[in-house]
């Protein structure tokens, strides 16, 4: 299965199935003749699986980073610049990210900005990785500041989600990266019913067909498409901040969204866009993916009200992607008072 990302200058292909991580050697003998270098970058953990059998026909460099978010510091991007350098690593090579979320987020920036670009390939490995974090181009380290604050746009020349390495994938990161999945089921409108007996592999399908679209019409998230990905976010990203501060375990980003997703039905039908049809269909498909659908443990609504608007101290601009008639899409100045009230409901339910 191939589903194009069909950007004008640099278009490229997702390439999804079983052990379609050994095209990617074929890709770079065919696409990048002058490549002399693969350099893959992935953490000790990725490593080590059992599907870690890359063979290129070029030189094959790894460069091992630290595992998860640890990766996305600007040390380990300098880490890892120097290593490319030491190694002579030119224009016409190539870095392959292997990893979940954090790795191709790394691999990509150090593509982005060594030589001044270099051609990076993705092999996402987590459900995270594969929906979302390795498709469209967006490349990130954190720094002490905030998540993602240093970057690039950078696009892959493409991309291959191998099924076969989703199998080792424990059973808390499956469900943190279905969050992100019945993001994608709901944003197209789909039911629970359509859920039937489809597999994890129609799940990623349908979820990366959508990123590929929107990637295309908003490519440098300027004209306002890109935002409908953060549909369940806005909430999902204040309870994150609020959770991880007092307990880095609490919750996976994944379990965020999907109370999320649970919290803006909610709220639309509040603000009379939806009827009470949409919060059971989305409860639905929270269930069916295993997902979390209330706040568990206390959160104080004022610092969660604080955490999703964009002025912290008024709670003004409080801007959510809700459904309504015409499907899901971005709306703003949505009244605080309104908010706070589907919150403390939400609270106590
Ligand atoms: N660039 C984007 O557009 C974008 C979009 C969404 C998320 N992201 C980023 O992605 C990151 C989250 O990604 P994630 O959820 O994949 O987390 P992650 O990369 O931190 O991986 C989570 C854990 O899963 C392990 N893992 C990954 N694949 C595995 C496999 N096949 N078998 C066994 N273990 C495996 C990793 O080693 C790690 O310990 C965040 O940093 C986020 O900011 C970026």
């Amino acid at each position: 299965m191939r589903i194009p990302v069909n950007l004008r200058d640099a278009p490229y292909d997702v390439i999804l199935g079983d052990g379609v991580r050994h095209d990617v050697s074929a890709f770079i003998t065919q696409h990048l003749p002058r490549a002399r270098v693969a350099v893959i970058i992935t953490s000790p953990e990725i490593r080590r699986q059992p599907w870690f059998d890359f063979s290129f026909a070029v030189e094959t460099v790894v460069i091992e980073v630290a595992d998860g978010e640890a990766a996305k510091t600007l040390s380990s991007l300098e880490a890892v610049c120097e290593e490319l350098a030491q190694r002579h690593v030119s224009r016409h090579d190539v870095i392959v990210g292997v990893g979940g979320g954090a790795i191709t987020d790394l691999a990509g920036f150090a593509a982005a900005v060594y030589l001044r670009g270099v051609a990076v390939l993705q092999v996402p490995t987590s459900v995270v990785g594969q929906v979302d974090a390795a498709i469209g181009g967006k490349t990130a380290v954190n720094i002490a500041a905030g998540k993602n604050l240093v970057g690039a746009f950078h696009q892959p020349a493409g991309v291959w989600c191998d099924s076969e390495t989703l199998v080792t994938l424990s059973g808390r990161e499956r469900i943190a990266g279905m969050g992100e999945v019945a993001k994608c089921w709901l944003l197209e409108g789909r039911s629970r019913a359509a859920l039937g007996d489809a597999t994890l592999s129609d799940f990623i399908e349908v979820s990366v067909a959508l990123k590929a679209r929107i990637v295309v019409a908003d490519e440098f998230e300027q004209s306002g498409e890109r935002a409908l990905l953060n549909y369940g976010h806005t909430l999902g990203h204040a309870i994150e901040l609020v959770a991880l501060d007092r307990d880095a375990d609490e919750l996976r980003h994944g379990e965020a969204v999907g109370i999320g997703l649970a919290f803006a039905a909610r709220l639309a039908r509040a603000l009379g866009r939806v009827d009470e049809g949409v919060v059971d269909q989305t409860d639905a498909v929270l269930d069916f993916f295993q997902l979390p659908r209330r706040l568990s443990g206390h959160f104080d609504v004022d610092e969660l009200l604080s955490a999703m608007s964009r002025d912290k101290k008024a709670h003004h601009n409080l801007t959510l992607v809700l459904d309504g008639a015409a499907g899901c899409e971005v709306v703003a100045d949505i009244d605080p008072q309104v908010v706070r009230e589907v919150l403390e409901q939400f609270q106590e339910a």
